[in-house]
């Protein structure tokens, strides 16, 4: 037997064992001042490529206005329950019922987190009679949801088609046995690589199997499609996606999320969904703030073409300087290059401090070891300056990764 708090002293997780070294640093670092392409990271101004304000919209005076005005009308505490014992209100039915619009959907629900959301709402839909088919990469909101699940769960490689009708055939033998059903589970853009899940050829599949698509589109909301509905416009395949999943927290830059679905299925969500019925309604200045954020990204078309601007000038730049950028089919870019883990650190701590430039650095486990990810964010709010003097710094580091001048034996001492 041992001690719980013993055991985990001796063993601090995969990303826990480097907390000492990392802390304050290359995890939990903290940025500073108004949110923009520029911000302060221990007291110097770094042009920054690590956050998700797609549109630009985190600081957007319309924005910052509907904010302050929420908070003053209503303060954080409204409403003060859950939303089906005391915390419903007007303009929550208001957002769901404009975000259901946009989606194309017949009706909207609220989550107060997208993670818990997702996790929740994967948890309700099935039973264990049923049987989940999920994509290999996808997020850990997901991957918790399947956890949850009671019955079997089959795995298909990451956009693998092929392998996701043979285990279309298993679940469909086996639901046929139980009287259960299928829900296939998979991202609109994969938020590490950037590529989007294979929509179109997923519904194609439901004219030979019969399942319900759960489409998890935390980077597509907002930034894909012709009126930024998400991926499933972009593919033309809205129709097909039964449920849609989008979060606040990456196109809107604020907290929150929500589903969209069958009028039926968003009642039985409201009625079923532990996260929502046992957890305290999204606050009224978050649901001001996302009325704002939703009006603004509707009739503001611009605000997407900005970024899409920063993105081609971003990902050609880089393919056109050599680099490898994988196949990002969206804004997220990330820049793949090979290298120890100390190694990398030594690189980003040259980028951040000798070239001002802040980006995530995604190492293994979530990369295959020896790889080093580095993964830009472009925003509306970044300019072609920033884009060009990024790729001179790249190209720089690069080169002094290639001829070891960051090799080291343990990760660098920030302090
Ligand atoms: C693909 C994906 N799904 C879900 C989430 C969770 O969303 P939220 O931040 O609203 O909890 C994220 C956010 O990181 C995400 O990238």
């Amino acid at each position: 037997m041992a001690d719980l708090f013993e055991k985990i002293s001796k063993n601090r997780g995969p990303l826990g064992m480097h907390a000492k070294e990392s802390h304050g640093y290359f995890t939990f670092p903290k940025l500073e001042g108004e949110i923009s392409n520029r911000m302060v990271f221990r007291g110097k101004e770094k042009l920054v490529w690590s956050l998700n304000n797609y549109l630009g919209l985190a600081n957007h005076p319309e924005v910052r206005k509907a904010d302050t005005e929420g908070a003053q009308s209503y303060g954080f505490g409204l409403p003060m329950g859950a939303r089906m014992m005391s915390g419903e209100s007007n303009l929550h039915n208001k957002l769901e019922q404009e975000l259901a619009e946009f989606e194309s959907k017949e009706d909207a629900i609220l989550l107060n987190f997208g993670y818990q959301g997702m996790v929740s709402a994967i948890d309700c839909l099935v039973d264990r009679h049923d049987v989940i088919v999920y994509d290999s990469e996808s997020h850990a909101c997901i991957i918790d949801g399947v956890r949850l699940h009671m019955g079997k769960r089959f795995v298909f490689p990451h956009n693998d088609i092929a392998n996701l009708e043979k285990q279309l055939e298993r679940a469909t033998k086996l639901v046929e046995e139980t009287n259960g059903s299928i829900l296939v589970l998979t991202e609109g853009v994969f938020g590490m690589s950037g590529d989007q899940g294979k929509l179109k050829e997923i519904v194609a599949l439901k004219k030979k199997y019969e399942f319900r698509l759960f489409v998890d589109d935390a980077h597509g909301f907002g930034t894909m499609g012709k009126t930024g509905a998400g991926t499933g416009e972009e593919q033309g395949v809205q129709d097909g996606i039964d449920i849609y999943f989008g979060t606040f927290a990456k196109s809107m830059a604020l907290i929150g999320g929500f589903i969209a679905s069958d009028a039926q299925v968003i009642e039985y969500l409201k009625y079923n969904m532990r996260s929502q019925i046992f957890a305290k309604s999204l606050p009224m200045p978050l649901v001001i703030g996302s009325l704002k954020r939703l009006e603004l990204l509707r009739s503001q078309p611009q605000l997407k073409d900005n970024l899409w601007k920063i993105v081609n000038a971003l990902q050609n730049g880089l393919k056109e300087a050599g680099f490898e950028i994988g196949k990002t089919q969206s804004p997220v870019t990330p820049v793949y290059l090979n290298g120890s883990i100390p190694e990398a650190t030594n690189l980003i701590y040259d980028l951040r401090e000798n070239f001002d430039v802040f980006c995530s650095m995604v190492v293994y486990p979530v990369v295959p070891k020896g790889i080093i990810m580095l993964r830009l964010i472009p925003t509306a709010v970044h300019t072609l300056e920033d884009v060009k003097y990024t790729i001179e710094c790249f190209s720089k580091i690069k080169n002094k990764l290639a001829s070891g001048k960051y090799q080291a034996e343990k990760i660098v001492d920030v302090n």
